[in-house]
């Protein structure tokens, strides 16, 4: 059995997934989802008061549960992920369920003057934000590079030039997918 058809946008808190997934929705009509957002609305509180209240594991949990359920909805979607969803191994093995994986790569100087003063991340708040990124991204970093179907490079280019690469990108990927799913098709009726 082949996979999803979704595109799938992961990278470092600050990497801009945000952003680029509603422009991307609109460049490409397909419709968006965010797993922060829908968590967000499930509890009826923040990020921040989940991590506060219920703790980091209870929403690390909330975000595996999330993308489960992601799998039994309809796809040809956008799926912008929190940037920790893939740390745990569950949680990439079902990413790549999802569909293509799009890695928005970045350097940890470029996210902490895009974050220095957000107020929203959990993880960063305090003093060492610095040092904080740095070990982060070094931890994840294999993570995201491993799981990725396609990366790019965020921190020089135009937003117009990232819509553009996904979009070719998932356009190759999907005509790889349909004739993976032909040569299987074919298989299974000389079998
Ligand atoms: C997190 C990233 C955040 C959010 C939470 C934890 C992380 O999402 O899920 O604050 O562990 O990297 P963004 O990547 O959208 O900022």
């Amino acid at each position: 059995m082949t996979g999803m058809d979704n595109i799938i946008l992961t990278g470092f808190m600050g990497s801009g997934k945000s952003t680029v997934a509603i422009r991307l929705s609109y460049k490409m009509k397909m419709v968006l989802e965010d797993t922060d957002r829908r968590i967000e609305k499930e509890q009826e509180q923040s990020i921040g008061e989940i991590f506060t209240r219920q703790g980091e594991e209870a929403f690390r949990n909330m975000e595996t549960d999330c993308l489960k359920s992601m799998l039994e909805e309809p796809e040809g979607r956008i799926l912008s992920v929190g940037g920790g969803i893939p740390v745990r191994e569950e949680n990439r093995r079902i990413l790549k369920q999802l569909g293509m994986v799009v890695y928005l790569r970045i350097r940890p100087d470029t996210v902490y003057e895009r974050l220095k003063d957000d107020t929203t991340r959990p993880l960063l708040q305090g003093r060492g934000q610095r040092e904080r990124i740095a070990l982060l991204m070094e931890e994840r970093s294999p993570h995201y590079e491993s799981l990725a179907d396609f990366i790019v490079d965020v921190d020089e280019q135009q937003m117009e030039e990232v819509l553009h690469l996904i979009d070719e990108a998932y356009q190759a990927w999907r005509e790889e997918k349909e004739s993976a799913e032909r040569t299987q098709n074919n298989e299974d009726t000389c079998d």
